[in-house]
């Protein structure tokens, strides 16, 4: 495997992950190497791309001005673009078939050692990986959105991934600014995804049985979780509060905490209504396409502040900022 800075990088997919995992890689001086898998997106592409650019460069997230970095950047429909990428992340529709049918090109492209990743959401790396030769050098590595500010990285092994894939792949993360974890065993939801879902679920049961409102459900998590969980996490916090009450609390709160299988019957109702969020206006809330716009806009400017605040407070020294 090559050094690090060297590394050329193919992102296959250049929807909205993808444009923006363009961006923060660019950003983070790598030659990139973009594949538009649909006819006709090349050009759409390309836009996405420019436009990650300049949010990065509005966010004072680039050392240089954002059309330096374009330079670096191949964009094509033609896989052979890939030949000399160390590392290749697939970024389409979430479907394993699309995803089987675009690791076949990817493997006809690039050579055998090349590393091979997905940015699936929740496909097993198991099951990707089986469609690769050599699938000891495929791996997960997921972003959050937007890829360029955010600081999470989850990077996933599969039951195959070596121990080396997974080492070189986190060591090039901490160089994207990343704080990236390493989820050892492949599990459904990976870390990030098992932790919010149970507080979904829990969320919504408090909800549908009438206990809280959604409103004050999320007023509640703002304000308490939201004031420390950027700085410590959970198990720091749990160590912050003091241990010693855990086990009553365990032992009187956890038998009484949803643990149901089913699809709450509030959130069926708004699939009965079409409702998709903030992309079509209707939710759990209600909004205008104005609102509906603000909160894009707010959650961009959000994540570029957090992104500086969380820098200010580093994941495990702490003392610089008590001095
Ligand atoms: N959006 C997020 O916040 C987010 C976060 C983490 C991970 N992901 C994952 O990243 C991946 C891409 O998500 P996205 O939000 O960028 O989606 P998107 O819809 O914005 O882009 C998907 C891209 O897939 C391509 N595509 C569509 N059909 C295809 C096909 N049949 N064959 C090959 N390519 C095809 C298109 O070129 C499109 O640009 C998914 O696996 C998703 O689960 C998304």
């Amino acid at each position: 495997m090559t050094g690090i800075k060297d590394t050329s990088i193919g992102i296959v997919g250049v929807g909205l992950m993808g444009s923006s995992i363009v961006a923060s890689l660019l950003a983070a001086g790598h030659r990139i190497k973009a594949v538009a898998p649909l006819a006709g997106e090349l050009d759409l592409a390309a836009v996405r791309i420019k436009e990650q650019l300049l949010l990065c460069e509005k966010g004072a997230l680039l050392a240089k001005p954002a059309h330096f970095y374009l330079s670096s950047l191949t964009i094509s429909e033609d896989y052979n673009v890939l030949h000399d990428c160390s590392l290749v992340v697939e970024c389409i529709i979430e479907d394993v078939e699309a995803k089987e049918a675009v690791f076949k090109k990817i493997v006809a492209a690039v050579g055998k050692d090349a590393v091979l990743a997905s940015n699936t959401s929740a496909i097993p790396i198991s099951i990707l990986q089986a469609f690769v030769p050599g699938p000891e050098r495929f791996l997960g590595i997921h972003w959050a959105e937007p890829a360029f500010a955010t600081r999470f990285l989850e990077i996933i092994c599969g039951e195959k991934t070596s121990d080396q894939t997974a080492n070189w792949v986190f060591e090039l993360a901490h160089l994207w600014r990343k704080e990236p974890t390493l989820l050892r065993k492949d599990i459904r939801g990976f870390i990030t995804n098992r932790l919010m879902y149970s507080v979904y679920r829990e969320a919504l049961t408090l909800v549908e049985n009438g206990y809280a409102t959604i409103e004050d459900a999320d007023k509640a998590f703002r304000y308490d979780a939201g004031s420390w969980i950027t700085l410590m996490g959970i198990f720091r916090r749990m160590d912050f509060t003091g241990l010693q009450d855990f086990p009553v609390i365990f032992n009187t709160l956890f038998p009484g905490l949803s643990n149901t299988g089913e699809v709450p019957a509030v959130v069926r109702k708004l699939m009965d209504q079409d409702a998709r969020g903030t992309l079509n206006c209707k939710g759990f809330y209600r909004y205008t396409e104005e609102e509906a716009g603000n909160w894009n806009k707010a959650f961009e400017a959000f994540n570029q502040d957090i992104y500086r605040l969380a820098a200010l407070y580093p994941a495990e020294v702490i003392s610089p900022v008590l001095k």
